[in-house]
């Protein structure tokens, strides 16, 4: 099978490089990524020179460039990871978002369309769902209304909403699987979990928004790749599947008090801070369906994988500390003044 992989340096879709080209050796791979502030090549430095695996520094925007890769390189699957993906920077400026999150995907469409790709799986968040009150039982699942809350999120439910008419519209073989926050190896650190535990690691105090009292359904990286692995073998064209992970109900601000605890800190580095405009209180997924059809569950429980993650980031201090230069801290100052 040859895949076209996009946004593969970032940190889900380089974990799914990696998981791929070890699990399927026999397969082409073909990732495209432009390199923005969040694709690092140094994430596939160890695949860099097999010779299924194929690099190309591009954007999905450029309709030239990705119906030329989906050509010649014959794709059957085109796997779409890439998008602008931090709500704050969502919030500071909403444009490469609308751009790459809509635009891209339009453009990938068509050219699948044109090229009459086997199967379009596309990458989306539960994030379009909105938010859930704390109090609530309820758990978003694949007939929950949209009702995204952020520039970030409605980027992506556009992103959606294209993918799902191209399949009624045009019988493009699509499929869309909507997760949770992941977390683990190559976590870019603007997201809390890897923040949080390189800030600590730097001695440096970890912001918290607003009451910290805020919970999401935390994935670890490798259970999502499962995840799309299964429906990408065994999905259903058409349907869309919710992905989740293992956390009972846990705050921003707990999730933070383990890692200190991890790393053997203590609290005098929380610093709580203005809250983010619009924040949504919860997130949780049912994911019952992708259980039931295709026989995926996630296999980490949250607090060995997130000591996992914790020891990954205690080990590869390079890696981040080359990240937290330049750009990151430019925006660092201009997200939290500091
Ligand atoms: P990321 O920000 O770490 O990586 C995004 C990658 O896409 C980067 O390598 C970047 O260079 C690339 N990219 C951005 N714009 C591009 C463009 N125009 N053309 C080509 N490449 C481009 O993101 P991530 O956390 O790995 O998220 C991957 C996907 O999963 C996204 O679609 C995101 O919406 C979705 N998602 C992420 C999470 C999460 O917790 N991280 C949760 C739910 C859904
Ligand atoms: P984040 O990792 O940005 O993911 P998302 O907004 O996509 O869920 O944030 C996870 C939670 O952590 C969210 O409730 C916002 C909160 N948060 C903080 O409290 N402080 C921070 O510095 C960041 C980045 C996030």
């Amino acid at each position: 099978m040859n895949l076209l992989v996009t946004g593969g340096a970032g940190f889900i879709g380089s974990n799914f490089v990696l998981y791929w080209l070890k699990k399927y050796p026999e397969d082409m791979l073909v990732n495209l990524d432009k390199l923005t502030y969040a694709g690092n090549p140094e994430n596939l430095k160890s695949v860099e020179n097999n010779p299924n695996y194929k690099f190309v520094k591009g954007d999905i925007c450029d309709a030239k460039l990705v119906n030329k890769l989906m050509k010649d390189e014959s794709i059957d699957v085109v796997v779409h990871f890439a998008a602008e993906s931090h709500v704050d920077r969502s919030i500071l400026d909403p444009s490469p978002f609308i751009k790459t999150n809509i635009v891209g995907t339009y453009t990938l469409l068509e050219a699948a369309l044109k090229n009459k790709i086997k199967r379009f799986h596309h990458i989306s968040t539960d994030e379009v769902f909105g938010s859930l009150s704390l109090d609530s039982k309820e758990k978003f699942n694949e007939k929950t209304p949209y009702n995204p809350r952020s520039p970030y999120a409605a980027s992506k439910a556009s992103a959606d909403h294209l993918v799902r008419a191209y399949y009624q519209t045009y019988n493009l073989p699509v499929t869309i699987s909507n997760c949770s926050n992941n977390f683990g190896p190559y976590h870019f650190p603007e997201k809390l979990i890897p923040l949080a535990i390189t800030n600590i690691l730097e001695g440096k105090k970890v912001p918290i928004y607003g009451d910290g009292l805020y919970v999401r359904d935390w994935l670890f990286v490798e259970d999502h790749c499962t995840a799309i692995d299964a429906i990408i073998h065994k999905g259903r064209t058409g349907e869309t599947y919710l992905i989740g992970g293992m956390t009972e109900e846990i705050s921003n601000i707990d999730i933070v008090r383990k890692i200190l605890n991890i790393i053997g800190k203590d609290e005098s580095q929380i610093e709580f801070v203005k809250d983010r405009p619009g924040h949504d209180r919860k997130y949780s997924v049912d994911w019952s369906k992708i259980n039931k059809e295709l026989g995926w569950h996630p296999k980490h429980d949250f607090d060995e994988a997130l000591k996992l993650t914790v020891e990954w980031y205690v080990k590869n201090q390079e890696w981040w500390k080359k990240i937290k230069t330049g750009e990151y801290l430019n925006y660092y100052k201009r997200q939290y003044n500091r």
